[in-house]
């Protein structure tokens, strides 16, 4: 029997490089031999698709309760059709964003945390939740795309506050992302040799 892989996520704001450091994570791990893959939520899946159009490509947000249900229901698609068969052909599993992006942005949308928790409680748990930590005032004024309707500085700095909570409780590892980001991607690998040693 192949032994089950290890499931990682990769969180943080907007801009705060988590996308380019979870390829990386990927590249640097598959050098290394290991078999790993990239993945995101919201999905690449057709609810993740409809999530792109109905609920990020627009001037204002629908419901936070719209949102938190459609990317519950997004992560169960991603997980079954992607994140579990990975797993257990045992591959390292690399998500750019997961439950706790739900819990961040819709509860700092105002949505009462335990509800989110319960509306994914069918999610998967990961082996190892990272939170790329970076100030919204630094990486907000870096990015040269147009921003999205999630990426205004006061919802920014209310959805790190959430993070961090989570850092708190332990739920999440932090990363400090105000740093080069070659020394980020080097922290980053060691506590996934560190967490991939432990199995
Ligand atoms: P993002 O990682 O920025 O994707 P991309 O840059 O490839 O479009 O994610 C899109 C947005 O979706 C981001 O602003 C955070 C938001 N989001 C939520 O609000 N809740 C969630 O559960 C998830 C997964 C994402």
């Amino acid at each position: 029997m192949t032994k089950r892989g290890i499931f990682i996520c990769l969180e943080g704001i907007d801009a705060s490089g988590k996308s380019t450091q979870a390829r990386w994570l990927v590249r640097n791990l598959r050098s290394r031999g290991f078999d790993a893959i990239y993945t995101t939520e919201p999905s690449k899946g057709e609810v993740g698709s409809f999530i792109r159009q109905y609920v990020l490509q627009r001037k204002r947000r629908v419901p936070a309760v719209v949102e938190a249900l459609l990317f519950a229901v997004d992560r169960v698609d991603h997980v079954e059709s992607k994140i579990e068969p990975a797993l257990e052909s045992g591959k390292i599993v690399v998500s750019d964003r997961y439950v706790y992006s739900s819990l961040a942005y819709q509860g700092a949308a105002g949505l009462d945390i335990n509800w989110i928790k319960q509306v994914n409680s069918m999610a998967l748990p990961p082996d190892l939740a990272i939170y790329i930590d970076a100030p919204p005032e630094v990486v907000l004024k870096r990015m040269r795309r147009r921003k999205s309707i999630m990426e205004t500085f006061e919802n920014q700095r209310r959805v790190r506050e959430v993070y961090m909570q989570m850092v708190r409780e332990e739920r999440l590892v932090l990363v400090d992302g105000n740093r080069p980001a070659s020394e980020v991607a080097q922290n980053i690998l060691a506590m996934v040799l560190k967490r991939l040693k432990s199995v």
